[in-house]
């Protein structure tokens, strides 16, 4: 069975969503066209049969290799194959590959086509949908970068079998935060808990074309973040804080902690009830994720307060109004303050 999703480009094609086997979406989707692909060195080791057909790039692994030094690399091994505008990138890999790709291919010669195979959990969800390309700079996170839609991401769920679990879990807090601001229907799926998500392969695909239609419908919504996006960011307020503090926690298991805080905070403003934040505590936690950290709430607040670069002076917390609604309520820090309690 396949299911495509697609999202609108301003005065181009959509981008096209394909969640099936990468075998057969692939070669449909890039049409006679002969990519040069962009991996990490994971996907090369379990996937070679998918990539042999394919001139390519291997980058290294890891969010150190996702900087511009990276992308001056892939310009200079395109330059020596003798790629132009008329070349077609193709990232295969995790968000770490998605995201550089997309980026060399918006500026390699100001421009080329490009398309993705997400492999990892999050980057199906979360990451190679909705157009942010970027990398890191001195350290700081996405900070150069540029919103440009790949023509088509392949999202294969079999491939998260080589995946290792705590990748998936990671990837599973990005998608129950988007059951949390949009869709009961797929919060409730999710309850079941990893050990019945992973054992039902229609219930993964399932909650991987919700997560995925949700996030597309949020940046038709709002492609720049300039309001609606901003609900993508529910726990991340404090996992920014989290992820800012300590370095033992991978970006989904902040987000996942994060979103059991910020649920709290909705309650602590009335908007959800005790029995809502035990119940997304819950949900979490069946799904092999931490549900609170040792940090101390002094500590999130002022790691949060400090970083004047990502918020100004006011900053925007996504508050749920139940379990599968939200909205973006903008505040002072003294008010933040109060409500966690500082
Ligand atoms: N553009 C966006 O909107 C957006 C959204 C969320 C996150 N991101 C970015 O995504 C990056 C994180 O992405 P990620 O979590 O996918 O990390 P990642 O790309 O580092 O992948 C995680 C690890 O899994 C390996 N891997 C990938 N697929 C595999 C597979 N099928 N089998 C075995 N191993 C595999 C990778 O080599 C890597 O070691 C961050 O840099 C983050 O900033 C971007
Ligand atoms: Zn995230």
């Amino acid at each position: 069975m396949n299911t495509f999703l697609d999202i609108t480009r301003e005065g181009r094609t959509p981008s096209r969503i394909a969640i099936d086997d990468v075998r057969t979406a692939l070669p449909a989707l890039l049409d006679g066209r002969d990519p040069i692909v962009i991996t990490d060195t994971n996907i090369e080791r379990y996937y070679p049969e998918l990539l042999s057909p394919y001139r390519r790039i291997t980058i290294g692994v890891g969010e150190e290799n996702k900087t511009l030094d990276t992308v001056a690399y892939i310009y200079r091994r395109l330059m020596d194959m003798g790629a132009d505008r008329s070349s077609y990138l193709l990232g295969i890999g995790g968000g770490i590959v998605t995201d550089i790709t997309g980026f060399a291919a918006s500026t390699y010669m100001r421009g080329t086509g490009f398309g993705f195979v997400a492999t990892t959990l999050l980057s199906q969800v979360d990451a190679s949908v909705g157009g942010k390309n970027g990398v890191n700079v001195e350290g700081y996170k996405n900070m150069a970068g540029c919103f440009n839609q790949p023509d088509f991401v392949v999202c294969d769920p079999s491939m998260l079998r080589t995946l290792p679990e705590r990748e998936i879990k990671g990837g599973m807090a990005e998608a129950i935060k988007a059951g949390l601001i949009k869709s009961a229907a797929l919060f409730d799926k999710m309850e079941a808990g990893y050990d019945a998500v992973m054992g039902d392969a229609a219930l993964l695909r399932d909650i991987i074309r919700e997560a995925i239609a949700i996030k597309a419908a949020v940046v038709e919504a709002d492609f720049k973040e300039s309001g609606e996006r901003k609900k993508l960011n529910f726990g991340h307020t404090i996992a920014h804080a989290i992820e800012k503090l300590s370095r033992r926690y991978i970006h989904g298991e902040a987000v996942a902690i994060g979103c059991v805080y910020e649920a709290e905070l909705s309650r602590r403003l009335g908007t959800v009830g005790a029995d809502d934040v035990a119940r997304i505590t819950a949900a979490i936690e069946r799904l092999g994720l931490p549900t609170r950290c040792d940090i101390d709430d002094k500590s999130l607040f002022e790691a949060l307060h400090l970083d004047k670069k990502r918020h100004g002076d006011r900053i925007a917390l996504v508050i749920l109004d139940s379990i599968g609604t939200s909205r973006v309520e903008e505040m002072g820090f003294d008010r933040l303050a109060e409500l966690m309690d500082i």
